[in-house]
């Protein structure tokens, strides 16, 4: 099983790379972690398949040095991490010396093998105090994160090669606040539309921290989904258009054009925070490049039995991964030749998550992850397509180095291209694995 194209058929210095996040791997009873919002949401009724949180998870917070290894003899050229806030500040606001020491020691194993180290300072653990204290809904939040910034950045950022300040901004907001399907499980508009700007003010300070700070190669990673109408009925294309508003285009036109959708802010109405307005100025601060996460598109109905967004999602006809999500190859190009066109211009983009759950199995040392190999070999033919249609694509990270904790799924959904037994923490390397060694490999 091998992939169509080899590293030559990318532009001279396009990066591949391996992406993880803290919470998801390392194992967040060690090393003196406090509890984040994560681990108290996880063992609540309801929320996480059985109930799972990241307490051991991949026990990468021992086991780094293999775990790089790895990554290294798979040929990629960096790795995608995230530092856990609520190990480095366990009550969100004092450091832990043994939380920063831990990411001092993972900078130097990355760099000493060679890995150009892609850090995103926030994949989603906020510590719990800060919970208590409103967490995202909480405009403080902003001034907590510029200090967790500093922090870290003060200890690694001369081992970094770029910085994002958070994850998918969408998942913290609206999945988080307005769905309640991730932590703090909140299903309450006006939550929403506050965490909605509070997370892009926090972005903000983050960035002035950093800039102050002198370092370089800065932006955020957000996640996009192609919104495609159900039907072409025109109440169906007017929610997808909808999706796309919240979904999309809030937070890169923020970021791009100091200004948000129009038709977002109509659903917002009267829950913005007062004086939002004056915050765009510096949400609009120039990036340096733009992550992007993108797995698959969404089906959208109009629903006149809810409020506005009055949206449904419908099942899709396409070939669906074990998430249920369908695949969806020229979404990718879609998205990133409309964020050239639209938004971002020349801003160098990488796409900074790409990958699939499927319900591998080892059998005699082997996991053959076929469906993989073609889901991650369509998807980069279309980063290729996107490139030659003119879009600054600079790498491709895939999701995941490791099966892991998937959120809400717990450990159900197995995203690696490295498979983990969760019994003996026994790392094998699927075949898609070897498909990149194969196709990217140096030797
Ligand atoms: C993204 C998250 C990542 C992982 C993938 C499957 O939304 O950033 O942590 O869970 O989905």
């Amino acid at each position: 099983m091998s992939f169509t194209f080899r590293r030559s058929d990318f532009p001279d210095g396009f990066i591949f790379g391996a992406a993880t996040a803290a919470y998801q791997i390392e194992g967040s009873s060690f090393g003196g972690a406090g509890p984040s919002h994560w681990d108290t949401f996880a063992i609540t009724p309801g929320n996480v398949v059985h109930a799972e949180t990241g307490a051991i998870a991949c026990d990468h917070y021992h086991r780094y040095a293999d775990d790089l290894d790895l990554i290294r003899s798979g040929g990629f050229d960096a790795y995608r991490f995230s530092t856990s806030w609520a190990r480095v500040m366990p009550d969100g606001r004092t450091v832990n010396p043994q939380g920063l020491d831990y990411y001092d020691r993972l900078a130097d194993a990355m760099r000493e093998r060679g890995l150009k180290p892609y850090l995103t300072l926030y994949h989603w653990e906020l510590p719990a105090a800060l919970a208590d204290l409103g967490g995202w809904r909480n405009r403080d939040v902003a001034s907590w994160f510029a200090d967790f910034t500093e922090t870290v950045i003060g200890r690694i950022g001369d081992r970094m090669e770029a910085v994002a300040t958070i994850n998918e901004p969408w998942c913290v907001a609206w999945l988080s606040h307005f769905l309640g399907i991730h932590a703090p499980g909140m299903r309450d508009i006006r939550a929403a539309a506050r965490a909605m700007h509070h997370i892009l003010v926090a972005h903000a300070r983050s960035m002035e921290a950093m800039r102050a700070a002198g370092q370089s190669n800065l932006g955020i990673v957000l996640n996009f989904e192609h919104a495609n109408p159900a039907s072409d009925k025109p109440e169906d294309i007017a929610a997808a258009s909808r999706q796309d508003g919240y979904y999309n285009r809030w937070f890169i036109q923020a970021i791009t054009q100091k200004s948000y959708p129009e038709d977002v802010l109509d659903g917002f109405a009267g829950h913005m925070p007062a004086g939002f307005e004056k915050d765009l100025d510096a949400i609009g601060q120039p990036i340096d490049w733009l992550g992007v996460n993108y797995y698959t598109r969404s089906n959208l109905a109009h629903d006149p039995d809810s409020p506005w967004p009055s949206v449904k999602s419908v099942p899709g006809p396409l070939p669906k991964t074990d998430m249920g999500w369908e695949i969806y190859p020229d979404g990718l190009h879609s998205v990133l030749t409309r964020l050239a066109r639209d938004y971002t211009r020349d801003t160098p983009i990488v796409v900074t998550e790409n990958g699939m759950a499927w319900d591998d199995h080892v059998e005699n040392g082997r996991v053959d992850d076929a469906e993989r190999v073609s889901y991650f070999d369509a998807h980069l033919a279309a980063v290729r397509r996107a490139i030659s249609d003119g879009a600054p694509v600079k790498g491709y990270f895939g999701w995941s180095l490791l099966d892991n904790y998937e959120w809400a799924e717990g450990y159900a959904k197995r995203f690696g291209m490295v498979h983990v037994d969760y019994e003996t923490q026994k790392r094998t390397p699927k075949a898609s694995f070897e498909a990149f060694r194969h196709a990217i490999g140096r030797n």
